[in-house]
């Protein structure tokens, strides 16, 4: 299993914010936000993961991440994605790495509570997307459920949406995903919809879809980054990262001291 990380955009939302640096690097609490996404990934397993990053701050991310797991048996890598023309481009342009294997997306500004290292674990092909009930579905992906729990109908960012379940931005696919998002076509606003590729693994009647559990932050917006951090800080979030972000992250914070007390 491959992990992907999108963190490109342009994060206008969060405009000056991110005229310094990349939305997916600003803090939540105290730690940029990549490494939620990071933790989440790792925690499962993952040890090959590609960060796909706007241009602009592209250095920003390389400074952080670029050595900072390898010593610990996880390798990252990363792409620029030049103009953002929609989530499921990914797939598109992390085909050579992602090398006929299954994948594990993970949009750069989702935050989890949850685990998913035993819906990782147990992918065994198709699709396998995630639903939360929410206040405010028109922001997210919907998905319409039967009585049976079945899959009824998906959207895109319904002006009236059918259910109130949201589609986070966790997403795991089996190596048929390159193929699917090459065949899709932009939609009104111009982009590759993540949920075209969600209607491509329905439509082969293989998409599973399971419930999340806990907080969920998409921290797109000032309000959502705010209560991403404090959530995070009175959930002790930090403490529970998996001990090897923990550990990178210390590690890292002493090479950075070394390297400023030498600089002096
Ligand atoms: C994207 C997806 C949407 C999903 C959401 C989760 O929207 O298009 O289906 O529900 O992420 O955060 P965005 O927030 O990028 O507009």
């Amino acid at each position: 299993m491959k992990g992907i990380i999108l963190a490109g955009g342009t994060g206008t939302r969060l405009l000056p914010l991110t005229a310094v640096t990349s939305k997916q690097l600003l803090p939540v609490y105290d730690r940029p936000m990549i490494f939620y996404p990071l933790n989440t990934l790792i925690k499962a397993g993952i040890k090959d993961i590609l960060v796909i990053v706007a241009p602009d701050h592209s250095g920003h991310f390389l400074n952080l991440l670029g050595s900072m797991f390898e010593k610990l048996g996880v390798h990252i890598s990363f792409m620029v994605q030049k103009q953002p023309r929609g989530l499921a481009e990914a797939f598109i342009l992390a085909e050579d790495f992602i090398d006929g294997d299954e994948t594990t997306l993970v949009l750069g500004d989702n935050i989890f509570e949850d685990d998913f290292t035993e819906a990782i674990r147990t992918f065994a092909g198709g699709g396998r997307i995630f639903a939360k009930e929410v206040t405010d579905p028109e922001r997210f992906g919907v998905v319409e459920f039967g009585s049976d729990h079945q899959v009824l109908s998906i959207e895109e960012k319904p002006t009236h949406p059918k259910s109130s379940f949201a589609i986070p931005g966790i997403y795991i696919f089996d190596a048929l995903v390159v193929e699917a998002a090459k065949g899709l076509t932009a939609s009104a606003r111009g982009e590759l919809e993540i949920t075209d590729l969600h209607k491509y693994y329905l439509g082969k009647q293989a998409l599973d879809v399971r419930m999340i559990e806990g907080a969920w932050f998409d921290t797109g917006t000032p309000d959502s980054l705010l209560a991403a951090s404090v959530f995070a800080k009175e959930h002790n979030f930090s403490e529970r990262f998996h001990a090897m972000v923990n550990e990178a992250i210390v590690a890292f914070n002493g090479e950075y001291k070394k390297m400023v007390s030498l600089k002096k």
